[in-house]
């Protein structure tokens, strides 16, 4: 099979209750621990690439990547999409260079505005076969230079969705329902702490995504910031020379939750670099003659793997559907 577009996946994924997982890659191992436990699974998936992504490995080494996992895997639908494309340019160096899905995020820009950016790169898109992820309402966290404090961040208001993909013809849209980017999501104060001692966020704002739903029937929604942050890795990162106080998550049964609603994308990224990071710190510290990258990085894929296996699973519920 060849790269798809999402089009397929978002309505099977839509009218049977569940969400293909969109993973962020960077590097080979990346690539490959996702997917083999996508052809493992018989998931579909989307591998998205970031600006970031694009500046550290260079975008033809990237797609390179995604093209040698599409040979490998020819019995999956791999997607592949350009995580908060910036702008126009952005958008249109990975439509002309192989991607078949991008993300333009206007989202920081007036309403008004965003329509327009984003009306702009889906004009270009389609005419070049390739689908529109837009994104409505401001999450908290870090994605490559731009930081959003939890203050300046707003969730989606539902009132404006339709005039919006009615508007711009998008093809999937993010909104904000509480989630955010990176491994610390919540600040203390905006958590409770369990009998163990580990913070809670607050629950997602289902209402919203309720009344999202109500007003786009059958339209395919996303979710960003959707790591869980899994505690055994946090764990494992600080027990070998790390320093990550309360890094929290979204609970992944509220992640299972949406994607039986509209949700049909979820992008998770942080908890991979997690896995990666945790087991080359305890790689190192366990092993301290050891210099062949290839004996570190091993383990790190492995445990990439299994992660992306419990999430396909688990929270996303997209294993077998392929
Ligand atoms: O939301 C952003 C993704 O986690 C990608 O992160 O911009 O550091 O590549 P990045
Ligand atoms: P996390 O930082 O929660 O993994 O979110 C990733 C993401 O939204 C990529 O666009
Ligand atoms: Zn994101």
């Amino acid at each position: 099979m060849a790269l798809v577009t999402t089009t397929e996946m978002f309505k099977k994924a839509y009218d049977g209750g569940y969400a293909v997982g969109a993973f962020n890659v960077n590097n080979m191992e990346m690539v490959q621990g996702i997917t083999e436990a996508c052809r493992e699974e018989h998931a579909p998936v989307i591998l998205q690439v970031s600006k970031g992504a694009r500046a550290y490995a260079n975008h033809t080494y990237l797609v390179k990547l995604v093209e040698a996992a599409v040979l490998e895997c020819p019995d999956i639908p791999i997607a592949l999409h350009l995580d908060h494309g910036p702008d126009f340019e952005t958008c249109k160096s990975c439509i002309d260079g192989g991607f078949t899905s991008v993300m333009i995020d206007a989202s920081s820009l007036p309403f008004e505005k965003n329509i327009e950016v984003t009306k702009q790169v889906v004009e270009y898109a389609h005419a070049h076969g390739v689908v529109v992820e837009a994104e409505l309402g401001t999450l908290a966290g870090v994605e490559d230079d731009v930081k959003v404090d939890a203050a300046d961040s707003s969730y989606t208001k539902a009132e404006d969705v339709q005039e919006f993909v009615e508007k711009t013809g998008c093809d999937s849209l993010a909104i904000a329902i509480g989630t955010s980017h990176g491994a610390y999501k919540f600040t203390a104060e905006q958590c409770t702490r369990n009998e163990k001692g580990i913070l809670v966020p607050p629950p997602l704002r289902f209402d919203i995504l309720k009344d999202v739903e109500a007003r786009l029937p059958g339209f395919p929604i996303v979710l960003h910031g959707s790591s869980s942050v899994p505690q055994e890795y946090v764990k494992m990162v600080n027990e070998n020379g790390g320093k990550m106080p309360d890094a929290v998550g979204i609970p992944e049964e509220q992640l299972r939750e949406a994607a039986r609603m509209a949700v049909c994308k979820i992008n998770i990224d942080s908890d991979l670099r997690l896995a990666m990071t945790g087991t080359i710190r305890q790689f190192m510290a366990e092993h301290p003659d050891k210099f062949d990258p290839r004996e570190y990085l091993k383990p790190a894929r492995a445990n990439i793997k299994e992660l992306v296996r419990h999430k396909l699973k688990d929270v996303l519920g997209c294993a077998g559907k392929a």
